[in-house]
């Protein structure tokens, strides 16, 4: 008690001012550790934020270019004279001979068709009248317009090909069931369309008929009844009266995403005209004659290409587009080509007609020119 009264047992008074001034100092310090731990932590949150940041644009990149990589930039154009419709015995086999065609170059993903005359008739388009489908009719002009009516998809057929004698037997053809010829239901990236004669609100696109459920919007005003490619956007509201879309090239769906889009066809006064009048502004740099008289394709090692042109020729060969051809001063065929092959070796029967050469030639040149394709080019 006394002690109590005295102030025994009490620490000095400078002393404990010397403690709050230990406490404080203390208390600095871990404040000061807190702080340089938050700052690491907020510094690793911030790393790791941009860690992700890095990761999802590369992956983006990644998926960017994975897409470039899809794209096919090659190109596979077939060219064969018309005529060879004249070798069939009814107009409902000339019909059937081009759907033969038709159906092998959508096989073997041919780009372009070029039909040519290699008699020197100067048929140049597939407007005008039709006057008859004989047997010896206008048969560049027929094969043309049948290539292009199985080409188009079959919602479309009826907006581009009002009904024309040439046309008469198409219900025997079969259809080419490529990847642009959609369903209805069917999901797709892009599809093929006509644009409709339907007002659209200034500033808005006009309307397609893509074959689907729904109209498309696409983002420019089109003049109604153009055929157009539509990129589609992904649907945003399934109860949206429209679907979105983007218009883009023919060529778009085959260099951004690889698919086979079907082919386009084109007419040739003459054989020379097929060269010529190439669409591709650097011409074909593989050109390929095919005969009975060239050398096997067995062994054939094919440069790498960007636009190939294989050539057929009719009843009597590559010859008959010579010898009419008032632009070519040669005879012998095999001079126009960088290959002039034999693409059935050993063949058992004496000819092979056109539409099998078509077959067999693409068959056998496939393997070929896809290894060509993978060969890095000289440019
Ligand atoms: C009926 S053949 C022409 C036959 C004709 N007697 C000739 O001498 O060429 C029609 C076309 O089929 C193609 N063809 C026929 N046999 C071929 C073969 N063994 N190799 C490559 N193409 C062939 C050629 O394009 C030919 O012009």
């Amino acid at each position: 008690m006394a002690a109590a009264e005295s102030g025994a047992g009490k620490r000095p008074r400078g002393a404990e001012v010397q403690d709050r001034k230990v406490d404080w100092r203390r208390w600095k310090q871990e404040r000061k550790a807190e702080t340089k731990k938050w700052k690491e932590i907020k510094l690793l949150k911030k790393l790791e934020k941009q860690r992700i940041r890095e990761l999802a644009e590369q992956q983006a990149q990644t998926q960017e270019e994975q897409k470039e990589d899809r794209g096919r930039q090659h190109t596979l154009s077939v060219a064969l004279p018309g005529s060879i419709l004249n070798n069939a015995q009814s107009p409902a086999l000339r019909t059937y001979l081009a759907g033969q065609i038709a159906r092998a170059c959508t096989i073997f993903c041919v780009d372009e068709i070029v039909v040519f005359d290699e008699h020197g008739e100067d048929v140049k388009t597939v407007e005008g009248d039709f006057e008859g489908i004989g047997k010896k009719g206008k048969a560049c002009v027929q094969l043309a317009r049948i290539l292009q009516y199985l080409e188009c998809p079959q919602y479309l057929r009826k907006s581009f090909f009002p009904k024309h004698e040439d046309l008469q037997f198409a219900g025997l053809l079969n259809p080419l069931d490529s990847p642009h010829h959609m369903r209805m239901d069917e999901d797709s990236e892009y599809r093929e369309g006509v644009v409709l004669d339907r007002p659209a609100k200034p500033g808005r696109g006009s309307f397609v008929n893509c074959g689907m459920r729904k109209e498309v919007q696409i983002d420019k005003q089109l003049n109604p009844g153009l055929r157009v490619t539509v990129r589609l956007n992904e649907p945003q509201n399934p109860e949206a009266k429209v679907r979105k879309g983007t218009v883009v090239s023919s060529h778009h769906p085959r260099t951004v995403s690889g698919l086979y889009w079907g082919y386009s066809v084109r007419l040739a006064s003459c054989l020379s005209a097929v060269f010529s009048e190439c669409p591709f502004k650097e011409g074909y740099d593989l050109s390929i004659g095919t005969s009975e008289r060239g050398s096997s394709v067995d062994q054939v090692t094919l440069p790498s290409f960007r636009h190939a042109l294989v050539v057929f020729g009719g009843l009597e060969g590559l010859e008959a587009g010579v010898d009419v051809d008032p632009n070519l001063e040669v005879t012998d065929p095999s001079v126009l080509f960088d290959f002039y092959l034999n693409t059935c070796p050993s063949q058992g029967s004496r000819t092979i007609r056109t539409e099998e050469a078509l077959l067999i030639s693409l068959s056998a040149l496939r393997p070929h020119m896809e290894d060509a394709v993978k060969t890095p080019r000289d440019s």
